[in-house]
């Protein structure tokens, strides 16, 4: 719907603009000079976790990683904050807390915000991120021959409605918090260093929505190999449950006409590559005499959850899952 409205309205054209609101991309690009450009973006959305210091470390992860996606590095980042005035300012103390180690664990600096009496809470950051104007990363670049890969395991979504329900125990939901506030700034860097064609964070529209916006993008091919791609093992029980969010649903009706999905598919893991993430890996597209290197890069930063996952062919912009 956004998407619609946007683009009704005159679009701001300018040389230096080099990634705009045109794209589905996952930040702004606006060129400096011949080294330098800035990349732009904000995010923020409503506590998926109880407590309140783990909210802002997520949220604040979530936030950054669209600097991360396009190959950047983050250098300033914004509060943004809905708090009701009547609750609890400890809870307003600790979701700042977590947000600020996160934006210090990315070596940027938190100089500011803004927030507004809201009854509902909400949090996020505006970032604003470094790149050089001819190596920023896009979800446009994959070509045929490269090989995808995925860095964080699937199935955030799924654990955060078992949550909500009494459904899974305590472990189970610090296993995905901790997937969740994990940054993506290692596996950016080793996608960076290897030269990886194209890339975007997975969020909202699960693996195979992202994964569709890559190949329409780059009008390609994307092959998925449903057992390859990294999960949370949590999660894949509660898809046998039937437990999954009502947005995943929404998930499916949009991919349905334009993801091929061969019958032999596990239908439970199928749920997980739909399953909406927040704050998720990187979807990573390399060339494929550099997916070794980019493999051995991501183990040495610490991104031990990152699998291969599929290849990009030729033809018709489009996703094919295969068992
Ligand atoms: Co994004
Ligand atoms: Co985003």
């Amino acid at each position: 719907m956004l998407a619609e409205i946007l683009q009704s309205l005159p679009p701001f054209e300018d040389p230096n603009l080099l990634v705009g609101f045109e794209a589905s991309s996952d930040a702004a690009i606006y060129k400096l000079n011949e080294e330098t450009a800035l990349i732009v973006t904000l995010d923020f959305f409503t506590p998926i976790v109880d407590e309140p210091v783990w909210f802002g470390q997520i949220a604040a992860a979530n936030s950054l990683s669209d600097v991360y996606a396009m190959g950047g590095r983050p250098l300033l980042a914004l509060n943004i904050v809905c708090f009701p005035k009547e609750e609890d300012p400890e809870i307003l103390k600790e979701i700042l807390r977590g947000g600020a180690k996160k934006v210090r664990e990315a070596g940027a600096l938190l100089v500011g915000g803004h927030s507004v009496d809201d009854p509902e809470i909400k949090y996020g950051l505006s970032v604003v991120g470094l790149v050089h104007p001819e190596r920023y990363i896009t979800n446009a670049g994959a070509r045929p021959g490269d090989v995808l890969f995925l860095t964080k395991p699937l199935g955030t979504g799924i654990i955060a409605t078992a949550v909500k329900g009494g459904l899974a125990d305590k472990n189970v939901e610090e296993r995905a918090i901790r997937v969740m506030a994990a940054l993506n700034r290692a596996a950016s860097e080793a996608m960076v260093e290897v030269g990886a064609h194209a890339a975007t964070d997975v969020t909202g529209f699960g693996l195979l929505g992202h994964a569709l916006e890559m190949a329409q993008a780059s009008k390609v091919k994307l092959v998925i190999s449903a057992s390859q791609v990294p999960v949370l093992k949590e999660a894949l029980e509660f898809a046998r449950l039937g437990l999954v969010p009502e947005g995943d649903y929404e998930n499916i009706r949009f991919c349905e006409k334009v993801v091929e999905i061969s019958p032999e598919v596990d239908k439970d893991r199928l749920a997980l590559l739909y399953d909406a993430q927040t704050s998720g890996g990187l979807l990573v597209s390399v060339p494929r005499e550099k997916a070794e290197t980019f493999y051995e890069e991501l183990l040495k930063r610490g991104v031990f959850e990152a699998a291969e996952i599929g290849h990009v062919e030729l033809g018709p912009p489009k996703v094919i899952v295969t068992p």
